[in-house]
C-alpha cells in the first residue's frame, strides 16, 4: 500500500492549500465511508489533546449548533459524494471556515467557485486506500493553523511504522481465522474508529458483514446478547492497545467470553502515540481483508452495492 509515501505526501498536499482562521468552536467533519474514516481517525487524535470538541457527520445536513466559530472540514476522495457535498452547502450557509479535501470531482469545482481552500489528494486510488494520504493531509493542515493533533516525533513514529510496514504471514493468520466466520470486531472507546475501519476493510474489500462493540460499553449490553447466540459461525477480533493497560482485565474479560463462541485474534497495536496505532491497526485490517477477499476468489477494488446505493442517493437528492 506504501502508506508511508502516501503520508509524505499528504504532508506536503496540506502545505499548498490557502490557510483558514480556525476560529474557537467545534469542528465538524463531513464524509462517508473511506473518506469519512478520516474525521473518526482525528476525533481519536484529538480526544486526549484538543481542547475543541471534534465531531463527525455521516449525513447530509451539519447540525444546528453550526455557526461562523465552527471549522469545517470535508473530506471526499471522489469529491462527488451526495451526502457530503449536500452537507458542505448547508454548512456554508453558517461559516466559511471550511476545508475540502478530495481528489477532484464537484468538490474541486465548489472550492473554485466559492472560494475554499481545497487540498489536493492524488487521484486514481480506491478512497479507502488513500486513507493515508488523507489523514496525514488534514494533520498537516490542522497543524499549520495551531490545531496539533500530534506530535512531530508521533508523525515521524507512524511513518516508520508504515514504512517497516507489517509481515504477510500476520495478515493471513487473521485472513484465515475470519474465513466462513462472520466477524465482530471490538475494540476499546477511543479506538473506535479502528474498529469502524477493520469493519469497513472487511466489507468492501472482502465483501462480507462484521459487527463493532465497544469496551466499556460491550459489558452493559452486548455481552448479554452472547448468552444464548443464533447458531452461526463466528470469529472475533480484539483490538489491544498495550499504552492502555488499565483496560486489560476488560479485554481479557472479553476475549474469555468470546472464546467459548469462536476463534479470537487479540491485535496487539504498534507504537506510543495514537497515530501509530491508528495506522498500524488500519494496515493490519487492509491487507488482512485483501488476503481474506483472495480466499474467497472476491475482487476488493469492485464495490457494486456501494455504485448502486450511490444512484438511489441520487434520486433522494433532487438537486443534483
Ligand atoms: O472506500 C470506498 O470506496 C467508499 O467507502 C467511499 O469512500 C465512499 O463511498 C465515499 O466516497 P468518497 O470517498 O469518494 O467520498
Amino acid at each position: 500500500l506504501s502508506w508511508h509515501k502516501q503520508a509524505l505526501r499528504g504532508l506536503e498536499a496540506a502545505e499548498k492549500a490557502g490557510r483558514i482562521e480556525p476560529g474557537r468552536g467545534p469542528i465538524l467533519f463531513c464524509g462517508m465511508g473511506g473518506s469519512g474514516i478520516v474525521g473518526d481517525m482525528v476525533a481519536a487524535l484529538a480526544y486526549g489533546r484538543l481542547r475543541r470538541p471534534v465531531i463527525v457527520v455521516k449525513d447530509r445536513t451539519p447540525p444546528s449548533w453550526v455557526n461562523d466559530d465552527t471549522l469545517v472540514v470535508a473530506v471526499s476522495y471522489s469529491g462527488n459524494t451526495g451526502e457530503t457535498l449536500e452537507c458542505v452547502e448547508k454548512a456554508y450557509r453558517h461559516t466559511g471556515r471550511i476545508l475540502l479535501v478530495s481528489s477532484g470531482g464537484r468538490m474541486q469545482e465548489l472550492a473554485f467557485e466559492k472560494n475554499l481552500p481545497l487540498i489536493k489528494i492524488t487521484p486514481n486510488l480506491l478512497p479507502r486506500a488513500a486513507l493515508a494520504e488523507l489523514l496525514y493531509a488534514v494533520v498537516g493542515y490542522l497543524r499549520s493553523i495551531g490545531l496539533e493533533l500530534a506530535s512531530s516525533c508521533e508523525v515521524e513514529e507512524s511513518i516508520d511504522i508504515l514504512r517497516k510496514g507489517i509481515g504477510e504471514d500476520a495478515a493471513k493468520s487473521i485472513a484465515e481465522l475470519l474465513y466462513n466466520k462472520l466477524p465482530v470486531v471490538a475494540s476499546t472507546f477511543t479506538l473506535q474508529a479502528l474498529a469502524v475501519r477493520w469493519k469497513n476493510e472487511l466489507n468492501e474489500n472482502a465483501k462480507i458483514p462484521a459487527k463493532v462493540e465497544l469496551i466499556p460499553e460491550w459489558g452493559h449490553n452486548d455481552v448479554v446478547g452472547w448468552e444464548e447466540p443464533v447458531n452461526a459461525p463466528y470469529a472475533f477480533i480484539l483490538i489491544d492497545d498495550p499504552g492502555s493497560p488499565e483496560y486489560k482485565p476488560l479485554l481479557d474479560f472479553a476475549a474469555e467470553w468470546y472464546e467459548r463462541l469462536g476463534p479470537v485474534a487479540r491485535v496487539e497495536l504498534k507504537g506510543e502515540g495514537m497515530l501509530a496505532k491508528l495506522m498500524y491497526g488500519s494496515l493490519l485490517a487492509g491487507l488482512a481483508s485483501l488476503e481474506l477477499a483472495s480466499m474467497r476468489g472476491v475482487d476488493p477494488a469492485v464495490t457494486r452495492g456501494i455504485a448502486l446505493y450511490k444512484e438511489a442517493y441520487k434520486s433522494s437528492s433532487p438537486n443534483r
